[in-house]
């Protein structure tokens, strides 16, 4: 073994890969439950580009053939209703452990000084994987495939000038159809995923230059022993990797408890018009996006007019990018912000979630007054987030890190 291992070194950085980023890689000691979630979301980028490759054997992108190819994946190809189950639940989970790894990322200021590329190299991921489960959402060729990619494309629409025809261009007709699916399938299986994969290299590598945060915000690399080892930091491997295994272990049981028992989720993960074929002569009479959009789709039907709305909508994620900047505070994390900040973040989770939830039912008077609410509070906290995190008093932040 050991020969073998010299023999690749001398080829290739093998040892010095391996140390750099999980032997001798230091991590603070004292992470805690929200920093599984990085992991998870390697786990599930795994799942969907394995289950991916062999949906992708048995799948058809052609209008005509499309949604019957998916029925005989679910039907005649063995364990092909496994395949897909895992593959529409994931995408969901995607979802809701990307959600959890950013908010954390909130709670603990990770984003802060000198980790902003690893926030926005994070950020460009979540627009890519946004592009990713739009385009993989076409694919079946249901009803609300059809009628959620035209409501979404013809946004563009509403873009002054160039608008109509960037829709076109996108659709490649002048309403979703075979040209539209061909495309979607080549990005959705092939050029995203390269992108993705790209940019999680590149999210990991820029992580390990400046070293993890954790949840007091301390900088471990401040205070060394005479090694030069951080006092406050433990090897990636094996304490971490033993620990994420054991997380992964869970994680992977309430994935399967999800996808064995409640794989449709209520309509939420797989939506019932989808079950029926698409139909461009018949509008369905409910259009939402799936769930892990609807928050800015909300924030889109809040605004009257329709181009102050698609603004507002890319405004909303736009306002994530900044936030390394936006944040004066002197410590990073909610542990010693001041109560301006911790009020603002939890108002920013509620006002997140009510849009979410307001996204998935019909636009009454009553709920878009609640959707135009809970806009102003969603983008209040960044815009005030220069004032509240610079007036506010706040804790000492510890020298070394803390064990509860
Ligand atoms: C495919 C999606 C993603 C994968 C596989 C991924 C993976 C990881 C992993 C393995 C870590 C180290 C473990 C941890 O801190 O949890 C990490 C850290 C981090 N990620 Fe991601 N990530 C993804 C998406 C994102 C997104 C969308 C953002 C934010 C916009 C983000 C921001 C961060 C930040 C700021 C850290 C450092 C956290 C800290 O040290 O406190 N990541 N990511």
């Amino acid at each position: 073994m050991n020969s073998l291992i010299n023999w690749i070194d001398a080829r290739f950085p093998l040892m010095s890969l391996w140390n750099d980023h999980m032997g001798q890689y230091y991590a603070p000691k004292n992470f805690n439950f929200w920093y599984y979630f990085g992991v998870f979301s390697l786990v599930v980028l795994v799942i969907q580009i394995l289950t991916g490759i062999f949906l992708t054997m048995n799948y058809k992108p052609d209008a005509q053939t499309a949604f019957a190819s998916v029925e005989y994946i679910m039907r005649d190809v063995d364990y092909g209703w496994l395949i897909r189950y895992m593959h529409s639940t994931g995408a969901s989970f995607f979802f809701i452990v990307v959600y959890i790894h950013m908010f954390r990322g909130l709670m603990y200021g990770s984003y802060r000084k000198p980790r902003e590329l690893v926030w926005l190299i994070g950020m460009a991921i979540y627009l890519s994987l946004m592009g990713e489960a739009f385009m993989g959402y076409l694919l079946p060729w249901g009803q609300m495939s059809f009628w959620g990619a035209q409501v979404i494309i013809s946004l563009f629409g509403a873009l002054p000038i160039v608008g109509e025809d960037l829709s076109l261009w996108i659709r490649g007709d002048y309403v979703i159809a075979d040209a539209t699916l061909n495309r979607f399938f080549a990005l959705h299986v092939v050029a995203l995923p390269i992108v993705i994969l790209g940019l999680v290299v590149l999210h990991i590598i820029a992580l390990h230059e400046v070293g993890s945060n954790n949840p007091d915000g301390v900088e471990i690399k401040k205070k060394k022993d005479e090694n030069g080892k951080p006092l406050d930091g433990i090897p990636f491997h094996p304490y971490y990797s033993v620990k994420d295994m054991a997380g992964v272990i869970a994680f992977l049981i309430v994935f399967a408890g999800v996808m064995f028992y409640i794989p449709e989720m209520g309509g939420y993960f797989l939506e019932a018009a989808n079950f029926v074929p698409a139909d461009p002569l018949k509008t369905p009479a409910h259009i939402a996006p799936v769930w892990y959009f609807t928050p800015f789709y909300a924030i889109l039907r809040a605004v009257p007019d329709k181009l102050i709305g698609v603004v507002a909508m890319g405004g909303a994620i736009f306002c994530l990018f900044l936030l390394p900047w936006l944040d004066r505070s002197p410590v990073k994390s909610i542990r010693y912000k001041g109560p301006l900040s911790k009020i603002a973040l939890f108002l920013f989770a509620i006002s997140f979630i009510t849009l979410g939830v307001l996204g998935l039912l019909p636009a009454t008077p009553m709920l878009t007054l609640v959707a135009r609410i809970a806009s102003v509070i969603y983008f209040a906290f960044f815009i005030l987030m220069p004032i509240y995190t610079s007036i506010e008093s706040t804790k000492p932040e510890p020298e070394r890190v803390t064990m509860k």
